[in-house]
């Protein structure tokens, strides 16, 4: 059966970007066809300056609004990244076959190395390594299939790098994991700089839409979104990339095509109205049942624990298999 693996990183409120770029498929699709494991990747987020009472706070909400979205542990597998030692222990020899250069060109690392230094902050070590963690948290589990949002390509294109260059040196080991990708909203962007991303830790909070956005918010977010000069409405990225996010975005919670869809506007304001309404009705029922599981948190520390001695199981023998691998002598 086809193993999929995918993490959510607490290091911000959940977003519209997440839900539509990787964890609606996960629900809807992913652990309905396959053996699927989906992580809270908690020691990612202490790649950045990070205050530790939250990143607990973060972690448990992202957990919570997991199975709030529709993940069901009765399917497929959630747990903590850091309850399952393995991803680290597998993390290290993983540093041993990636090379620094590689590191150094990841665009992720160079955008956030950037934004810290203009801080005037430092950059955190574990911030260059972070892809080879993921690439620990892929591997670690056989991994076949990485359903992601289109920001984590090149990422997991460096884990199919790691993977390959492993069992070529030391025989083989891992799978070669492939990414996949939403056909809409892949990569949805800021309601205020459609030039970039709709990321959790943007400080950006009016061009975001939180998961647990009330409705009123939510509207009011996408009816003050940043349109273009332009009057047509039109899917074009380049020259329309406020519109075409909108379109997407309604493309995405509606099950439309977002090139179609924009043939039956002709202004701005119904488009936004329509597309305010349908992220809405997306959302409604993932903030009702995180208010139900607010109300029973043993409940989803029961998941996360099952799910930890799960994923442990899963990884364990390729951990130890690539411990033997690389030179080291089996424990006496
Ligand atoms: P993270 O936590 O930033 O995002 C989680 C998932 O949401 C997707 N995503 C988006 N999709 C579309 N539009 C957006 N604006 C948007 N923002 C985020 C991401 O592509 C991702 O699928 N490095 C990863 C976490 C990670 C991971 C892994 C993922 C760690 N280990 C192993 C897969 C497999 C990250 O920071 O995702």
């Amino acid at each position: 059966m086809t193993r999929v693996f995918s993490g959510i990183k607490p290091t911000g409120h959940l977003t519209l970007g997440n839900y539509l770029g990787a964890m609606r498929r996960w629900a809807t699709v992913d652990q309905h066809r396959a053996e699927a494991l989906f992580c809270v990747v908690d020691l990612h987020a202490l790649t950045v300056d990070h205050d530790p009472a939250r990143v607990r706070r973060v972690s448990r909400q992202a957990a919570t609004l997991l199975l709030a979205t529709g993940i069901d542990p009765g399917l497929c597998t959630v747990f903590v990244q850091s309850h399952v030692d393995e991803h680290a222990r597998l993390s290290y020899l993983l540093e041993c076959v990636a090379t620094d250069g590689e590191m150094r060109r990841m665009v992720q690392y160079r955008e956030k190395a950037a934004r810290e230094r203009d801080r005037g902050g430092s950059v955190r070590l574990s911030l260059l390594t972070y892809p080879v963690l993921m690439a620990a948290d892929i591997l670690a589990h056989r991994t076949d299939e990485v359903p992601v949002g289109d920001d984590q390509r090149q990422h997991v294109e460096l884990a199919r790098d790691i993977a390959a260059r492993f069992n070529q040196r030391y025989g083989h080991t891992f799978v070669v994991p492939r990414a996949t990708h939403p056909e809409v909203a892949a990569r949805v962007m800021n309601l205020q700089e459609p030039s970039s991303k709709m990321g959790k830790s943007d400080d950006s909070g009016p061009g975001i839409v939180y998961l647990l956005d009330e409705p009123d918010v939510v509207r009011r977010k996408i009816g003050r979104a940043v349109t273009d000069s332009g009057q047509d409405v039109r899917h074009d990225r380049e020259e329309r990339p406020g519109v075409t996010n909108l379109l997407e975005i309604l493309a995405a919670c509606t099950g439309g095509d977002p090139e179609a869809l924009a043939g039956t506007y002709s202004s701005y304001g119904a488009l936004k109205k329509d597309t305010a309404d349908a992220v809405v009705e997306v959302l409604r029922p993932v903030r009702d049942r995180h208010r139900e599981l607010c109300a029973d948190p043993s409940y989803v520390e029961g998941v996360l624990r099952d799910g930890a001695a799960r994923a442990r199981a899963v990884a364990r023998p390729t951990v130890d298999a690539a411990y033997r691998a690389i030179g080291l002598l089996p424990p006496v």
